[in-house]
């Protein structure tokens, strides 16, 4: 009897250890290794990296027309294109994706989602360029502080 449940605690262990092993995996390494510029390289499929930077490039869009729109006060044009690039957005990227994802990266890409949405708010009602200008300012801290700590490495798969 005794031996049984010693042997149901080894197996308990056993499986919370694997619970802990597979969290970190998925949950706060993700898909990575080093790289020869010293960034962390995030090893995914071609068609997962093309998504992230489709929505880079969504990014630097937004970046631009709001740029832009504060040159010319235009809080409409500035609120739309930074609600392009919110948190609504953020909800599109595959679970298989986000497990590849370091969870630095995660939290990092979030925050930058909820920036925009920030920003959108501030111009939809203050429509202070100032404040908003400070907003973009600070939201592309994240731009910056993420991309000198990542790079993408596609994992030779093929599209999928
Ligand atoms: C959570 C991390 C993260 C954040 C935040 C982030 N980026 Fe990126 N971005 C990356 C990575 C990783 C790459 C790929 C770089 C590489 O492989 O060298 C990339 C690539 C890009 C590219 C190249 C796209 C292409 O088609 O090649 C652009 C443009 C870009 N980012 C713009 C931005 C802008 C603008 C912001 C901020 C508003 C931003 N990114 C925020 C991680 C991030």
């Amino acid at each position: 009897m005794q031996r049984t449940c010693r042997f149901c605690w080894g197996l308990s262990a056993l499986l919370f250890a694997l619970v802990v092993a597979t969290a970190y995996m998925f949950v706060i390494r993700g898909s990575v290794t080093a790289s020869d510029d010293g960034r962390t390289a995030i090893v995914i499929s071609a068609g997962e990296r093309d998504l992230v930077l489709a929505e880079m490039r969504g990014f630097l869009e937004s970046v631009e027309a709001i740029t832009s729109g504060l040159a010319e006060n235009d809080m409409k044009r500035i609120a739309d294109s930074a609600k392009r690039v919110g948190m609504a957005t953020s909800s599109q990227v595959p679970v298989t994706l986000v497990a590849k994802l370091p969870l630095q990266f995660k939290t990092l890409g979030m925050a930058t989602h909820k920036a925009f949405d920030d920003l959108a708010l501030e111009a939809t009602d203050m429509g202070d360029g100032q404040v908003v200008l400070a907003k973009l300012g600070e939201l592309m801290n994240n731009c910056t502080t993420c991309h000198a700590a990542y790079r993408i490495e596609p994992d030779g798969g093929g599209k999928r």
